[in-house]
């Protein structure tokens, strides 16, 4: 006899997502959330429209420098393999994708995103590259660097593109790019895109635009725990807040709560003030010379960057240093 299938409940979701959200809205201080738990499928959609906000110009800057530099990028880096870290819908991976492959040589492409629908929309964005075969791994970055890697055959090289390494804090960042760093070898490369520092209120509207798509894209971390996990945030009980850190040079994403109020998951409860928030996001704004230290740091050194004339961006292409 087969058994009749479980309905989905809180037993069968990601523990991780779970145990995060206890862990973040119980926690004595800042309430938190991390990034990565933003992009479910509605997550990822809502992301794709962030990227066609006219303030949220660093996507289109990024665009703006692989149109006019792929063909450089890919002939410098000579890879036969593409790794890219948290490829999204993957429409600019394109330009680079079609650059490689135009020099002759067959390209094996592997993306590595935590999202399944972002995952799905990259497979659909590359289908019709000739030359170029594409594999996708659901997971986080660093779990999944090694797996990707495993069939190697000629230099690779990866991608860690829209400013995605600025949603780590300075410690996850060293560490990622260290753990890139210690799967590449001498010849191999990393293409990695930041975000610079502008002036403020251009940082800022960027992730306040009068559309709300960012307050959704935010307050949709809210509706997918209620989704997945049953707690019971009433969203109309809260609201998306940026701010920029002028001290960590961070764009600081939160939801606030605009009531006094208790949310409750499986096994827990949390109280809200007014005026509370929980801590949704940073995105770090950088300087070019901390780029470099951080490149260095981690076991790169700059072979060539691209910055954008019209939205300050930079486009880094970073050599392996000698172990
Ligand atoms: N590089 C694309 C997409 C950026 S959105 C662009 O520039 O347009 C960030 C992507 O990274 C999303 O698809 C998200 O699902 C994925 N992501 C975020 N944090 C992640 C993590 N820790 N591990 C794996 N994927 C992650
Ligand atoms: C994916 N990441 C680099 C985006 C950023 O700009 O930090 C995510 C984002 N958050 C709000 N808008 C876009």
């Amino acid at each position: 006899m087969t058994a009749a299938p479980r309905a989905r409940d809180a037993l069968s979701v990601d523990d991780a997502f779970a145990a995060d959200v206890r862990a973040g809205l119980t926690a004595a201080g800042q309430k938190r959330l991390a990034p990565k738990y933003l992009y479910d499928a509605l997550g990822s959609a809502l992301f794709d429209a962030i990227t066609q906000l006219p303030e949220y110009g660093l996507w289109r800057a990024e665009r703006r420098l692989l149109e006019r530099h792929a063909a450089e990028m890919a002939t410098r880096a000579a890879a036969t393999h593409v790794i890219e870290l948290g490829s999204g819908s993957a429409s600019k991976t394109t330009l680079l994708l079609t650059a490689a492959a135009a020099r002759g040589r067959s390209v094996d492409y592997c993306a590595i995103d935590i999202s399944a629908a972002a995952l799905a929309s990259t497979r659909l964005a590359l289908a019709g590259i000739a030359g170029v075969h594409v594999r996708t791994l659901e997971g986080l970055f660093d779990a999944g660097i090694d797996g990707a890697l495993a069939a190697r055959r000629g230099p690779v090289l990866v991608l860690l593109l829209g400013s995605s390494l600025g949603n780590f804090d300075a410690t996850a960042s060293r560490a990622l790019l260290a753990r890139v760093r210690a799967s590449l070898r001498p010849g191999d490369h990393l293409l990695l895109g930041n975000d610079l520092r502008k002036a403020e209120p251009v940082m800022l509207a960027a992730y306040d635009d009068p559309l709300g798509v960012t307050a959704a894209f935010n307050l949709n971390v809210l509706a997918r725990s209620n989704r997945e996990l049953g707690t019971d945030f009433t969203l109309r009980t809260f609201r998306h807040r940026a701010r920029y850190n002028r001290d960590t040079h961070n764009v600081e994403m939160h939801v606030e709560s605009l009531v006094d109020q208790v949310v409750h998951g499986p096994g827990w409860e949390a109280t809200l003030r007014a005026g509370e928030t929980i801590h949704t996001e940073n995105s770090h704004k950088y300087a070019e010379d901390e780029i470099d230290a951080l490149l260095d740091a981690s076991g790169f050194r700059v072979a060539a960057r691209w910055v954008d004339a019209a939205w300050p961006f930079a486009s880094t292409l970073c050599a392996v240093k000698p172990a």
